[in-house]
């Protein structure tokens, strides 16, 4: 084992060495405070590795993301959601027998307890879906406790009522009823029909919308250590509930730095057309750091984002079927080609990210803008389920987040 060495103040200090299975290689300071009284200080942890893990990786500087060792790119083509998920969180895809299984057991368990209907109605028209969405997910832990011998159910349940959830708390906001969904549908068309359909006609689930449904929620399905994630890691860890954790995972996502942009994206699209579409006006406000370009940068990716480029292919196939013609996209994509040849945006390595084109789709879809990222947190779902049982399973078992701090207040002084 190699290890790296630390001098400080004459001390040499030896910190070992990991490397994960690709090859990155980071140094290990558990143990530097026990050892030297030293921490390391990271602010927003760019520089922090917070845990081992086998489930996705990606390299930002090539634009490589991969899931359980598959190329986005061919799970995008080739999966179904319900496949993802098996994939995800339990390491390897079903095969057709396990896949039968799994469809059935996410179709069983997709009805709500009648009681929770109740809570919707406490809600005003105008509530956000993302705070009914976090409360109505933490709810259900006083529905199905938390317990070792239940983990795997209680997956299967947050799987399936995460839907039915998220279109019920659609149908409050427009004071439409609730449909229930039907076991005879996928997990993409029931959530779909129990978004748009009303008990008066009858709805087809349109093949198309499901088909963009499914690469959606594919794309957003996990993304190793982001900040939701991170933070079902850092909630799972003081052994908070699984429903618990999600519910906070699900208001870190809600975020216009995080999960939130994809709203953000519409909102600034719109902006931008309403004053006449000028650029060069808007970049220029960039530039000068009045705004941020919603839907550009990223942590990790300083390329190309992969989910951005399959959105993007997507985008105009998806318009084409639909037959729709969107300007926002004609602007979208505009506005990328003249961010992608500024300056500001070369030097800063900024490239758009998932989200700059995940909302226009969405809309062609007929999803409201306020549903954007609700949408992003049902996609992202397996992946917070993944990490929170990679941790709760990880046979050398898992200490409570608790970073350390450089106090800089106050020193000592006395209260008369
Ligand atoms: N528009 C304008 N400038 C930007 C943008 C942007 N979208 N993103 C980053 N920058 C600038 C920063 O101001 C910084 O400039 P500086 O070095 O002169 O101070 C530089 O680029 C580097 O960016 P950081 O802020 O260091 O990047 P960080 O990794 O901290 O933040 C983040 C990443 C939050 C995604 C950021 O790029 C951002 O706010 N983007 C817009 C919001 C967005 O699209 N979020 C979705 C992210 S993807 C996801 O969560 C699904």
């Amino acid at each position: 084992m190699s290890t790296a060495k630390l001098i400080y103040e004459g001390q040499e200090i030896e910190l070992p060495v990991v490397e994960g299975s690709e090859g990155e290689i980071g140094i290990d300071i558990s143990r530097l405070r026990r050892d030297t009284g030293l921490i390391t200080l990271d602010p927003g942890y760019g520089n922090t590795g917070s845990c081992r893990s086998a489930i996705t990786f990606i390299d930002g500087e090539k634009g490589i993301l991969r899931y359980r060792g598959y190329p986005i790119e061919q799970v995008a083509n080739n999966a179904s959601f319900t496949e993802v998920c098996h994939l995800l969180i339990h390491g390897e895809r079903p095969n057709a027998g396990q896949l039968d299984r799994y469809r059935s057991e996410l179709t069983r368990h997709t009805l709500l307890h009648e009681d929770m209907k109740k809570f919707f109605e406490g809600y005003p028209p105008s509530a956000h879906p993302m705070a009914i969405l976090a409360a109505m997910v933490a709810s259900l832990s006083t529905f199905y406790p938390d317990t070792p011998e239940e983990m795997d159910l209680n997956i299967i349940r947050i799987l399936a009522k995460s839907k039915t959830l998220a279109a019920f708390a659609y149908k409050k906001s427009i004071g439409q009823p609730f449909i229930y969904p039907r076991n005879d549908l996928s997990w993409t068309a029931n959530f779909l029909r129990m978004m748009f359909a009303v008990p008066s006609e009858t709805y087809e689930v349109s093949p198309v919308l499901e088909e963009a449904l499914n690469l959606l929620l594919i794309l957003h399905a996990d993304h190793e250590q982001n900040c939701s994630t991170s933070t079902m890691r850092m909630v799972g860890s003081s052994e908070a509930n699984l429903y618990a954790s999600i519910s906070a995972a699900i208001c870190a996502l809600w975020g216009p730095r995080h999960g939130g942009a994809n709203q953000r994206v519409i909102e600034m699209l719109e902006g931008i057309a309403a004053e006449g579409g000028d650029l060069e006006r808007f970049l220029s406000r960039v530039r000068s750091r009045e705004v941020l370009l919603m839907g550009f940068g990223h942590r990790v990716y300083k390329n190309f984002d992969p989910r951005a480029r399959l959105l993007k292919a997507a985008a105009d196939r998806i318009f084409d079927e639909l037959g729709i013609h969107d300007p926002l996209l004609d602007l979208a994509k505009r506005l990328e080609e003249a961010a992608l040849r500024d300056e500001f945006f070369i030097d800063k390595k900024l490239y758009p990210n998932v989200d700059f084109y995940s909302g226009i789709i969405y809309r062609a879809m007929g999803i409201p803008t306020e549903m954007f990222t609700v949408m992003f947190a049902l996609g992202r779902l397996p992946g917070w389920i993944a990490h929170w049982k990679e941790m709760r399973e990880d046979s050398s078992g898992y200490r409570i987040h608790r970073p350390r701090q450089i106090y800089t207040g106050e020193n000592l002084r006395k209260f008369e």
